[in-house]
């Protein structure tokens, strides 16, 4: 089985932006924890972060025909892009969206989530450990 992880922007400073919302660990702390919960469950993965739009659609587009799943947080991206709607709508491969804290709780402009009508799951709230619970839920969704 074969993961792609998407990572939206500012996500790249984990660990420096507000550590009050997203904790004091850092991105290549969550990629580690990540890596290492994979290589227990036989999983590969590719692990992407981008601050631009674009190239996280060029990204979701690539994995076609490549990932078997998605774990996305697409960040600011979540409450503004259409385009990444579309692309996971377009190829078709499993998608979980991820948020290290819970949007719906926040500011009112975060409450709409474009993505979320295309993913199989939403995981709000749960810090790195959702990225965690997405691996399993897409391990899970692919066995079936
Ligand atoms: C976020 C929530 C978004 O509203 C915000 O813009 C982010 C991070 C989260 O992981 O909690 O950049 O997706």
């Amino acid at each position: 089985m074969h993961i792609l992880v998407l990572n939206g922007p500012n996500l790249n400073l984990l660990g420096l932006r507000e550590p009050e919302h997203y904790g004091t660990k850092s991105y290549a702390d969550l990629i580690a924890l990540l890596e290492a919960e994979a290589k227990a469950c036989d999983v590969t993965l590719e692990c992407f972060q981008s601050n631009h739009e674009g190239d996280l659609v060029d990204a979701i587009q690539n994995a076609y025909g490549k990932a078997d799943g998605i774990i996305i947080n697409p960040a600011a991206y979540t409450h503004t892009s259409v385009a990444l709607l579309d692309a996971v709508k377009a190829v078709q491969i499993p998608t979980v969206e991820v948020h290290l804290t819970d949007p719906d709780t926040r500011e009112n402009f975060r409450h709409i989530s474009y993505i979320r009508a295309a993913c199989i799951q939403t995981i709000c709230g749960k810090g790195f450990a959702g990225y965690i619970e997405a691996l399993h839920t897409l391990i899970k969704h692919c066995k079936a």
